[in-house]
């Protein structure tokens, strides 16, 4: 097990921030992964698992071991009506929907270019554009910090939400995941239910009669998102910054009083899920400043570092927009990636 003391995290975290850690282990097979963990776990020192360091932020030098997972694997195998993955937790996630579109195995498509690491995928299903993990996920293979246990849960069992799991809830902090099993249609569906995918199936319809193939709803994923979101190798941002918050339909009501083009979705059980960047570009947010961290100008939900920003300066402005939100509309932004302290996740109003 090569471990490197006192390491910066710069280069394992899409915010670039340049905090150090204690202990630095980069794991490439599960063996020295299940081992770097318990033996932290067990000593209790604290422990930092990071993937694609694509939903951190971290506001101190961690006084503990950030274990880094780099294990790769995606073993294919098929039944009649559907191929089923098994993909290492080290996996990039974007490399997956490419390697499955390369393959002709499709349903990614609409998760492209989200990223981070498969292994970190359940943890807070991913999704965009109409899709999410969960439609996907057959079971996640983790190891047990407790017990030192290899268990699996099926999808119920993850208890999948709008970005939730049990990862983030019973299992927070102590699960380390291995493995995630994948079950893909050979009868492909496009789902096209999403704005800039709905003028691409009226475009082929219209025109040629053409059917859309799953290349065509790939790219046009990549060309929304290379749009929208900055890109983390030239901006470090960590992609949404902030959940879109659900409300009553009577509250969104009374908004809508006020502001006639607020956007909402209307969910079941007479509940609203609201753009948080639509409320953040109202609230005049776009391009709000602290130290080096900023609003994102074309996206408000996003915060971008430009150049040798602090965790600190981060946490401070998303602090600012929860605040001015909350004052403005009276309703609470919740932060969407982790905020890691010296030695433990911390809440947004602690760090
Ligand atoms: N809007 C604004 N101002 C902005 C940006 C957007 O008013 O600066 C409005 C838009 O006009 C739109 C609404 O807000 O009507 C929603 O915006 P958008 O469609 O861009 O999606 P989102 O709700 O902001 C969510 C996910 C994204 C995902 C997109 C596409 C969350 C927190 N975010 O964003 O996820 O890519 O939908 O499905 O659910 C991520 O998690 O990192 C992420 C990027």
């Amino acid at each position: 097990m090569d471990l490197i003391i006192k390491h910066s995290l710069l280069q394992f975290n899409t915010l670039g921030l340049n905090v150090y850690c204690d202990q630095l282990i980069q794991v490439g097979d599960d063996e020295t992964l299940i081992h770097a963990c318990l033996e932290a776990f067990k000593s209790k020192q604290p422990l930092l698992l990071i993937g694609g360091g694509s939903n951190l932020v971290l506001t101190a030098d961690f006084v503990g071991r950030a274990v880094v997972i780099e294990t790769k694997g995606i073993e294919v195998t098929h039944d009649e009506s559907h191929y089923l993955l098994s993909v290492a937790a080290g996996e990039n996630w974007h490399g997956l929907v490419e390697y499955c579109l390369k393959h002709n195995m499709h349903g990614l498509e609409n998760l492209a270019l989200i990223p981070g690491c498969v292994g970190a995928a359940p943890i807070q299903n991913i999704g965009a554009y109409g899709a999410e993990l969960a439609q996907f996920c057959e079971w996640v293979e983790y190891l047990d910090l407790e017990s030192g246990e290899i268990k699996t849960l099926n999808n119920d069992e993850c208890a999948f939400g709008y970005r939730e799991s049990i990862f983030k809830g019973e299992l927070k902090d102590k699960a380390v995941i291995l493995r995630v099993g994948l079950r893909l249609a050979k009868a492909w569906q496009p789902n096209l239910t999403y704005g800039p995918l709905q003028q691409l199936s009226e475009d082929n319809t219209s025109k040629d009669n053409k059917e859309v193939t799953p290349q065509a709803v790939f790219d046009c994923i990549c060309a929304t998102r290379a749009e929208k979101l900055p890109d983390p190798q030239i901006l470090g941002n960590v992609g949404s910054f902030f959940k879109n918050p659900v409300i009553s339909e009577k509250a969104f009501k009374g908004l809508q009083a006020t502001y006639e083009d607020i956007v909402g979705y209307r969910l079941a059980d007479s509940q609203v899920k609201l753009a948080a960047a639509w409320l953040i570009d109202k609230a005049g947010l776009k391009g709000t400043h602290v130290g080096a961290a900023s609003v994102h100008l074309k996206q408000a939900l996003v915060i971008v570092n430009n150049g040798g920003c602090s965790g600190d300066d981060v946490c401070r402005l998303a602090r600012l927009v929860i605040d001015k939100v909350y004052r403005q509309f009276g309703v609470s932004l919740e932060v969407e990636p982790r905020i890691i302290g010296a030695d433990a996740q911390k809440d947004i109003q602690d760090a």
